[in-house]
């Protein structure tokens, strides 16, 4: 009330002020022009009476005025004739007895022989009086007074402010109703349902803001209620996971106790991820800028520690809108934990670094899928200057943290924890390699190999999914360069530095078990326009080494040697662009495209397509919807370090329905034993399992899926995150002086 009081108070004011200014004016206005009048008519009737009475009074006669009088006289106009001496010689017979009033200004006219004007009160009422001095050979004889009643200009005046105050009146009262139903309309209304939409998520439930909360009004305001919300909700479920946890006397890992794992181990002080893929692009869409998740296994994984534990991710800013957000970004945007840091790299530095040495070259080197790698000088030297780059931007980010933690990603920065130490060495520095490491053989083909090796020996820790991977690191080392390698506790010694050696298998976060999967199948079955009895799913960036061709020639050949089977099954592949600018990756594109259209061509029949093909970016939310819409997942990568799709399709089946087929040259192959295992390569095999997969007993279908459901949550990612860091802590805390 006091807020609509205040409103109104200060409407009312304003109002107030400008109507009276407005009137101010227009009544000055009209008065002046109505005295400009009344004086144009006081001035011609003024020179006529002396045109018709001068002769009269320079002759000194008594009489001869009454005609003049006459002539000039009317009701609102009066007219006085002086001599020399300002007496009246004759006058029109209402002023007669009033004209004392007007005497100082005849009496002016006559002594300055000049016209002389102003208002005066004669007979009761306001009159203009206008003197003009009659002359004798320009010498004054006498006046004539014109005086014209000017009581209607009061009137006037007085009638314009009376306007004015019903204006007034007529404007405050329209101001206040309206005021008043605007503001229960559109505050009072919207923040009661905004208190009760508080008032509910404060006991846990999600629901969206009240439709009528405007947005310009109360839309900041809605997103931190969401935000802090969404916090109270996850900091809820974490107390209450811990809880069941303790009741349970299970020690699985959860975000909370991730967080807290991290805190014991190393303080409150912030976690430094630094990777090539950021965890969020901006993105232009025609005028608007929009936020991307990019289709990366890394970010996947890396995203809920930095949820957990906060920090700075440093990583190349490649969005196209990017720099038009800036280099350091609170993420996830609605609810800031962490900060990304971005790092700006030219074309050249990108094509050399990113597409030239680390896809061309060690990306095709680590996976052994027949493709040859591309060593050339330059490329090699825009990798050396990008790491470097990497290594200085993290300095600056660590400058005020003492015993920072570091954990580098991937096999783009094999450089960076030598180039971090020699500015940091007081730094703890971990890397992790998710891509597999080849034997050494194969590594040795490589020109820059005892750099690398050097470089990321500058690590406290490197990481790898599998112990084999650990093996064919040591071995490469072993044989490549100086140093001693520990097989008892898997780790390199050179000089006074030691690099352990360890397997981290990395997993995905335990899925939220949100709506009713049932639901959810039949929903985009429907959308999809399929009618099959089951459906596929495969997800990948369009890479050679996911498989993708030899997938398609398996799919064929189920469908070719079960052919009931058509029509009763549809697979959705959804593939994501990658690498484009990579001629290899460009005729991949081709190369499945083509497949898909043959294969849908050759034995798709009307209102029954095989495959049904999505070649653009997916996000997390709509690829989980496919996940949990499938009722068998294809995972065929040719080599893989880990491939956590095969990781995100279990967590995904909260009813044990689906099943997974599985490479076994994965890493994941070598955890998720319950899934259909295949060799790739071999077309046989593949269509046998999908086969398999969609005619075994449910009930042993339904403990495989329950099986591997268990190790997926068991194994998390909270939990890889965990050991790496007791891992990192165990590492004695390097000295204070800085290089
Ligand atoms: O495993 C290697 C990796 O870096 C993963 O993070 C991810 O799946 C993929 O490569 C992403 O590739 P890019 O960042 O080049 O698109």
């Amino acid at each position: 009330m006091r807020f609509l009081i205040r409103l109104l108070g200060a409407l009312w004011l304003t109002t107030l002020i400008v109507s009276v200014g407005f009137a101010w004016y227009e009544v000055h206005q009209e008065r002046r022009r109505l005295e400009d009048d009344l004086q144009r008519r006081a001035t011609l009737t003024a020179d006529a009476v002396r045109e018709a009475s001068e002769r009269l009074v320079i002759r000194g006669a008594k009489t001869g005025y009454d005609r003049v009088l006459a002539r000039f006289g009317r009701a609102d106009r009066a007219i006085a004739i002086y001599d020399a001496f300002g007496s009246v010689i004759d006058t029109t017979p209402e002023v007669r007895k009033g004209l004392g009033s007007i005497s100082p200004l005849v009496g002016e006219a006559i002594q300055k022989n000049a016209p002389a004007r102003g208002f005066a009160s004669v007979a009761g009422r306001t009159k203009l009086v206008y003197v003009l001095p009659l002359q004798d050979n320009d010498r004054p004889v006498g006046a004539a007074a014109v005086l014209i009643d000017a009581e209607p200009l009061d009137e006037i005046e007085w009638d314009l402010w009376s306007r004015t105050g019903v204006r007034f009146g007529v404007l405050m009262l329209l101001v206040t109703g309206t005021t008043w139903l605007t503001v229960r309309w559109s505050v009072t209304r919207p923040v009661a349902r905004i208190a009760e939409w508080t008032r509910q998520l404060k006991t846990g439930r999600p629901l969206a803001p009240p439709p009528d909360a405007d947005a310009s009004l109360f839309g900041s305001l809605a997103t931190e209620v969401t935000g802090l919300a969404r916090t109270l909700a996850r900091v809820r479920l974490a107390a209450a996971e811990e809880a069941r946890l303790r009741l349970a006397g299970e020690s699985l890992w959860t975000e909370e106790r991730l967080k807290q794992f991290v805190e014991i181990r190393f303080g409150e002080r912030p976690i430094y991820v630094v990777s090539n893929r950021e965890p969020l692009s901006h993105v232009r869409e025609g005028r608007s800028i929009v936020e991307v998740q990019p289709a990366s296994g890394l970010v996947t994984a890396l995203e809920p520690i930095m949820l957990a534990c906060g920090g700075v991710w440093v990583a190349h800013g490649s969005g196209s809108a990017d720099r038009v957000v800036g280099d350091r970004v609170g993420l996830p945007t609605r609810d800031p934990t962490y900060t990304l840091r971005r790092v700006w790299l030219d074309q050249q530095e990108e094509a050399g670094y990113y597409y030239g040495f680390a896809n061309e070259g060690l990306w095709p080197l680590c996976h052994i899928v027949h493709e040859r790698p591309q060593f050339r000088a330059d490329d090699w030297e825009q990798y050396r200057r990008v790491n470097q780059r990497f290594a200085e931007t993290l300095a600056e980010e660590m400058e005020k943290v003492e015993h920072p933690v570091v954990l580098a990603q991937d096999y783009h920065f094999a450089l960076l924890p030598q180039l971090v130490k020699q500015l940091r060495p007081d730094a703890r520095v971990a890397l992790f390699w998710h891509i597999p490491w080849p034997n050494f053989e194969a590594f040795g083909i490589c020109p820059w190999q005892d750099e690398i090796l050097l470089g990321l020996l500058g690590a406290d820790l490197i990481g790898f999914h599998t112990q084999f991977h650990c093996n064919n690191f040591l071995e490469t080392v072993e044989r490549t360069i100086e140093g001693r390698i520990d097989w008892e506790s898997f780790s390199v010694v050179r000089g006074r530095h030691v690099t352990a050696v360890r397997p981290f298998p990395i997993s995905v976060a335990p899925a939220e078990t949100d709506t009713d999967l049932g639901a959810d199948r039949a929903t985009l079955r429907k959308e999809l326009g399929v009618r099959a009895e089951w459906l596929g799913i495969g997800v990948e960036r369009v890479d050679y080494t996911k498989g993708l061709p030899e997938r398609i020639r398996a799919i064929r050949r189920f469908f070719e040697r079960w052919p009931e089977m058509r029509e009763r099954v549809v697979f959705a592949q959804i593939a994501s662009p990658s690498r484009t600018q990579i001629p290899r990756y460009r005729a991949l594109q081709e190369e499945v495209r083509e497949a898909v259209r043959a294969l849908n061509e050759d034995l798709g029949e009307r209102g029954w397509e095989p495959i049904v093909y999505r070649e653009r970016h997916h996000d997390h939310a709509e690829i989980r919807r496919y996940y949990r819409a499938a009722d068998f997942c294809m995972v065929t990568s040719l080599h893989d370090g880990m491939n956590l799709v095969a990781k995100e399709y279990v967590a995904a089946q909260d009813d044990d329905e689906g099943s997974l087929i599985l490479s076994r040259f994965t890493g994941a192959s070598r955890e998720l034993r319950d899934a259909w295992l295949v060799n790739p390569y071999d077309m046989e095999d593949m269509a046998a399992a999908i086969h398999d997969a969609l005619t075994a007993d449910p009930d042993e279908r339904r403990s495989r899926m329950s099986r591997l459901r268990s190790h997926v949550r068991e194994y998390n990612i909270y939990g890889w995150a965990g050991m790496l860091a007791a891992e990192l802590a165990r590492i004695p805390q390097p000295s204070l002086q800085r290089g």
